[in-house]
């Protein structure tokens, strides 16, 4: 099975306007998720970069570790759903997958965020209400979980970083 989806949005926040619009995710939709979410583990480790604080830069990267395992569930799912083995792209070959040069973090841009993170958290649960496979559905309720738990500890960064 191809592992890129066949339609390609021009960015990031196309490709998060298309996502975020569905309130259900077909195959095609969870090879873009997977896109998105495996691009999220370099977004957050420039974040970590643009940090003072220890605590603070682990906090970015474990939220951009489970972003990877994010679309190991949405892997898992794909695969649950067609009976097919399915590769992530690799991050070399994922047009959202570069990693930002500095970033300049400011509890503004957190705060966005987590808005961000607690939005993912809603619509996932959004998928999962609409995803009539009962394993499939619990997959993607993990993953908005997790979302909700990323937003929380992007508060706590806007905590160590006002110190
Ligand atoms: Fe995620
Ligand atoms: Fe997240």
């Amino acid at each position: 099975m191809s592992s890129l989806p066949a339609d390609l949005p021009e960015n990031f926040g196309a490709a998060f306007g298309k996502l975020s619009g569905l309130t259900k995710l077909e195959v095609e939709d969870m090879k873009l998720m997977i896109l998105l979410e495996t691009a999220g583990e370099p977004l957050y480790e420039a974040l970590s970069d643009g940090v003072e604080s220890e605590e603070a830069k682990k906090l970015l990267l474990q939220n951009g570790r489970e972003e990877t395992a994010h679309a190991h569930r949405l892997k898992k799912a794909i695969e649950t759903l067609t009976g097919e083995n399915y590769e992530i792209p690799a991050l070399a070959d994922n047009p959202y997958g570069k990693k930002p040069a500095a970033i300049e973090v400011n509890v503004e841009m957190l705060r966005g965020l987590v808005q961000g993170e607690t939005g993912g958290f809603a619509l996932y649960q959004l998928y999962a209400d609409n995803e009539e496979n009962a394993e499939v559905a619990e997959l993607l309720r993990q993953n908005g979980r997790e979302e909700a738990r990323h937003g929380e500890r992007v508060e706590k960064v806007i905590e160590l970083l006002a110190g």
